[in-house]
């Protein structure tokens, strides 16, 4: 598709929001598109691309690892990074960087991670993934505010986040505490606060958390440096530096929401890796093991290497699939993880193996660079078997979510089941240890997440899942006009969990509701 007719596509994706502002139902209308957002372009010049060596983030030392348990502090603030070579861009950093410190944990062995915020407004940590009982899971209410105390003076305490009397709410510091009683998997940490989570997030307020286990260290997959966490994001930037984000309230202390043009969701023109503007990194010829993170708010990605090269998936979402599947290109929706290994050894030294965006077009085409430097000795492999995945088949219940536009503040905005996020309503009320199916309908775009549960998918449209939707996952992509059904076991903990869009834009505007486990 030439870019000239992608943009169109891209034009009607966002028309989508005006249209249903006036409550029509749009999808029908709409020919599939890329992605449910519209763009924003930086008005700065942009480097070329393949420029910045790739970041990879500090992997965070704990202060103790006392009583089988790893500690470990975190002081969320503002900072200065430079993104794009030479500008001074103001973030929102976990330890004044993004993408945050990496942290890595053992399977079974209890990671605390103490937060302090020394940021301007309440936040809220979750680990995307995690396995986590209610009270450190990071419910959209249960803020930590910030520790100068400034914030209750100020106007934004009365934002509706605040009225829910369930709220754990305290002040500078919060402790948080992962059993991790789960399978080897790449799980992230950004914030999740009712109704500013997109933003935030944009600002830099996301990391990664590794969690390692035996099955996983007794395969002979690549490691060391040729495993390569990458977080993939996307940013648009002001003159000043600045990263654009069309927020209703700049301060993120009152009104939430975007302006209406962006309500489907905010597209940015620079595919940002690591925290690089599509960066380059120098490989050996030789298998890679690839971690995959969409980390933007409402972008998808189809990715795929030129010179074409199969991208053997090895895990997903919550860990390792049975067995590897090929792919010759993937679709990753935003919080969407896949774990794949890339076999450089097939091209001959000097090849520069560009990552490309199959859904992009311009700046958003391609996502980075690797360049074949040197073959070195070779001792990794994909094992034909690569971990015990319990199939699930049999439900005690069935639920239905409908994920449609609606309106969320008396604007425009995003609802499931004809609701807008209350954090006092309750969707579902699955008891502990049942297997339930769950299944999403959706208008337009939507990347349904589901906290504290792995669920395997069961059907698309009605259909087999598609071979990306293989394994043990936390998030699903939705297309225009899909059904899909999920399975899960709702075991772990009782206690009060959401599920909702992880297009932040939808989430922030009512795309979000609440299940109990009882
Ligand atoms: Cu990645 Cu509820 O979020
Ligand atoms: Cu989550
Ligand atoms: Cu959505």
């Amino acid at each position: 598709m030439s870019g000239m007719s992608r943009r169109r596509f891209l034009g009607l994706a966002g028309g989508a929001g005006v249209l249903l502002t006036a409550g029509i139902a749009a999808p029908r209308l709409l020919r599939p598109a890329a992605a449910t957002g519209e763009l924003l372009t930086s008005e700065i010049p942009l480097p070329p691309p393949f420029q910045v060596p790739l970041p990879l983030p500090p992997v965070l030392t704990p202060v103790s690892r006392d009583g089988g348990v790893d500690r470990y502090e975190i002081v969320q603030r503002a900072a200065t990074a430079e993104i794009l070579p030479g500008v001074r861009t103001p973030i929102w950093g976990y330890q004044g960087i993004f993408p945050g410190p990496t942290i890595e944990s053992r399977s079974g062995r209890t990671t605390v991670v103490r937060h302090r915020n020394e940021l301007p407004v309440p936040t809220v940590v979750h680990l995307h993934g995690g396995r986590t009982p209610p009270e450190s899971d990071g419910y959209a209410t249960d803020l930590v505010l910030p520790v100068d105390g400034r914030y209750l003076a100020g106007a934004g305490h009365a934002h509706s986040g605040m009225a829910d009397p369930d709220a754990v709410v305290t002040t500078g510091i919060r402790d948080y505490t992962y059993p991790l009683r789960q399978n080897a998997a790449l799980l992230w940490y950004h914030d999740h606060r009712m109704d500013f989570t997109g933003p935030a997030v944009y600002r830099g307020l996301a990391g990664l958390h590794l969690v390692r286990d035996d099955e996983e260290d007794a395969l002979p997959l690549p490691r060391g440096e040729r495993e390569l966490p990458l977080m993939i994001t996307d940013r648009a930037f002001a003159a000043d530096g600045s990263m654009r984000y069309p927020s209703l309230d700049p301060s993120l202390r009152s009104v939430p929401g975007v302006e209406d043009a962006y309500a489907a969701g905010v597209l940015g023109d620079v595919i940002v890796v690591n925290g690089a503007p599509w960066p380059v990194a120098e490989v050996s010829a030789n298998r890679y093991r690839l971690r995959l993170l969409n980390g933007s708010n409402a972008r998808r990605y189809d990715l795929a290497l030129d010179p074409p090269a199969p991208l053997t998936q090895i895990g997903s979402d919550q860990g390792l699939l049975a067995a590897p599947v090929q792919h010759t290109h993937l679709t990753i929706a935003p919080a969407e993880r896949y774990d794949v290994v890339v076999d450089f050894g097939a091209y001959p030294v000097g090849t520069e193996v560009t990552l490309v965006n199959r859904l992009g077009s311009g700046t958003t085409a391609h996502v980075m660079r690797f360049r074949v430097v040197r073959r070195d000795k070779e001792d990794s492999r994909v094992p034909a078997k690569l971990s015990e995945v319990e199939r699930l088949e049999r439900a005690t219940v069935t639920r239905e979510f409908a994920f449609r536009s609606g309106q969320y503040n008396g604007r425009h905005g995003w609802t499931i089941g004809g609701e807008p996020f209350t954090p006092t309503k309750v969707a579902a009320q699955p008891r502990l240890g049942d297997v339930e199916i769950w299944r999403f309908v959706a208008d337009l775009h939507h990347p349904i997440h589901m906290h504290l549960v792995q669920f395997q998918v069961l059907s698309r449209g009605g259909k087999a899942p598609s071979p990306q939707d293989a394994g043990r996952k936390d998030t699903v992509d939705l297309r225009p006009g899909e059904a899909v059904e999920v399975i899960a076991r709702f075991d772990g903990y009782r206690g009060r969990y959401m599920f909702h869009c992880h297009n932040a834009e939808h989430e922030d505007m009512g795309m979000m509701a609440t299940f109990r486990t009882v």
